[in-house]
């Protein structure tokens, strides 16, 4: 557990077991570490030449010193080099990671920073504290609910010192920061959760909390309702479950009236096992984390509210789960969607468009948004495009790529674009029906093609889609992000409505 408070006092007067200071690659001894070294440990430079610190990115020691006869330990991360003029953010975010991991593995209760000059990342005093408030309570993240020895019950608090007159903005910021980052570990949360008690129901009851807390409207349909209304996508996709599938559609509305809303859009397979095309053993391994996408919408909605951002929303997440049985869809079915247009089903496996192709068609037709946003644990095609670091953006809309990445840019999820072009449509033509779910194989392209498939649901909405089966689950450590849910997606889709107009 991270608490985070500020204090104008200065760094010197904090009642705190450990104090971080963040250094630049190639830093010099300022007034500042010649105080340091002066008062608490003279031959600071010294340890610094010996332990090869010199603050190189992703870097940090600690150094346990006698002080007002208690143990007090600096702490000491790298920042990494400068990017033409500014320290990058991302650098930052990992320092302040850095810093909470060292932490926790000295067992120190307290640290007390310096936020640093905004200036220095290019960066306003607003958006500097909205992350780094973030980013420490992401680095605090640890799903431990089934061990004996558990992290999180152990209690962590951080100082930031800040300057008297930036106070009362930096509390603000403070708050956005905390309402993100719980938006962000709820997610993981649920992702983590195993299978079998994160369930389609599971799931809709947890939106309806959100719901409840954010005074936002809901709506879950179950099976019978899904059938009935002509959702032949995600009632295929359930049919081999014993789990009710859910639909669920919950409002935001803090724009004006006649504001066109934004929808966004989430993937909820509680469980992947590939269905009757079922998966390998070790490709099925950490198929609970398909549902990234709803929880990350229906989280995100959440947050939206308790920002009050001045924006309409509407958060849809289709969920089931997919498994194979006596009643499952088999390969060679054919399936009629909201909008009325039917695909053949080649491979079960390819599910995630089919309840997606409901979804949006869905909201095409109730809510007509003025942007799409669907994000969803696709394919394992861009998984193999752009590797753990980044999800695929897609999008025919060269301004809302660039709306899109500026957008990840600033809120720390990263995003690559992918081509989406009409010469792909092809691979996805059927003999049988208007679609096929899977594309040809001598298109290759598996993210592309998954794309094509979702594009024909959207009618001309402007629309971006977002393959997050890259960096949804397990990435290597960035020391805020380790093993496990990353998350990915709900920072962007918050600052994406955030700074829609
Ligand atoms: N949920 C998977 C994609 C996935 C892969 C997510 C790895 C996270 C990590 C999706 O439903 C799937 O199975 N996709 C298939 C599509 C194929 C059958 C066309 C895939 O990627 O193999
Ligand atoms: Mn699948
Ligand atoms: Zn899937």
């Amino acid at each position: 557990m991270i608490t985070i408070n500020l204090s104008a006092k200065s760094i010197h007067d904090q009642p705190v077991s450990s104090r971080v200071w963040f250094l630049e690659e190639g830093f010099t001894f300022g007034k500042e570490l010649n105080a340091l070294a002066k008062h608490l440990f003279p031959s600071l430079q010294q340890f610094f030449n010996e332990r090869g610190f010199t603050g190189k990115a992703n870097s940090g020691i600690t150094l346990p010193i006698w002080h007002d006869e208690k143990l007090l330990h600096l702490i000491f991360v790298g920042l990494g080099k400068k990017h033409g003029k500014t320290l990058t953010m991302e650098n930052y975010r990992r320092a302040v990671g850095r810093a909470v991991r060292l932490a926790e593995s000295h067992k120190l209760s307290s640290f007390a920073f310096e936020l640093l000059n905004p200036k220095d990342f290019g960066v306003d005093l607003n958006h500097l504290v909205q992350q780094t408030v973030t980013t420490a309570h992401m680095a605090g993240y640890h799903f431990d609910d089934f061990k004996r020895d558990r992290q999180s019950t152990k209690e962590l608090a951080i100082t930031i010192c800040i300057d008297k007159a930036q106070q009362k903005a930096a509390e603000q910021a403070k708050k956005a920061g905390e309402i993100i980052a719980a938006a962000v570990n709820t997610t993981r949360h649920q992702i983590d959760t195993p299978p079998s008690r994160l369930t389609p129901t599971h799931l809709a009851e947890h939106a309806e909390r959100v719901a409840k807390e954010n005074k936002l409207k809901i709506t879950v349909f179950g099976e019978p309702e899904i059938i009935k209304m002509g959702m032949g996508g995600l009632a295929a996709v359930s049919a081999g479950s014993h789990q009710d599938a859910k639909f669920i559609i919950m409002e935001y509305n803090g724009g004006k009236k006649t504001d066109k809303r934004i929808a966004l859009v989430g993937k909820g397979i509680t469980f992947d096992s590939g269905g009757l095309s079922i998966k390998p053993a070790a490709s099925m391994e950490t198929m609970k984390e398909d549902m990234a996408g709803a929880a990350s919408v229906i989280n995100a909605i959440g947050a939206l509210a308790a920002l009050k951002a001045p924006v309409n929303v509407v958060a849809i997440a289709p969920t089931s789960e997919n498994l194979p049985s006596g009643t499952a869809t088999k390969p060679g079915d054919i399936i009629k969607f909201y909008n009325g247009k039917t695909a053949e089903v080649r491979n079960t496996d390819a599910e995630g468009r089919l309840i997606l192709a409901d979804a949006l068609s869905y909201a095409v037709k109730h809510f007509e948004p003025g942007l799409i946003v669907d994000v969803a644990t696709l394919t394992g095609a861009c998984d193999y495009a752009v590797g753990p670091f980044y999800s695929g953006l897609f999008t025919m809309d060269d301004k809302l790529a660039d709306t899109a990445l500026a957008a990840a840019q600033k809120s720390g999820d990263r995003v690559w674009r992918l081509p989406l072009h009409e010469d792909y449509e092809f691979a996805i033509a059927s003999d049988v029906a208007d679609l096929c779910n899977i594309g040809k194989s001598n298109y290759k392209a598996g993210a592309t093609t998954a794309a094509m498939f979702l594009k024909h649901f959207v009618d001309d909405c402007p629309w971006i889609h977002l393959d997050i089966a890259s960096n949804a689950f397990d990435l290597p450590s960035t020391s805020y992000v380790e093993h496990g849910a990353s998350g990915a997606s709900v920072r962007l889709l918050i600052e994406l409505a955030l700074s829609y107009k």
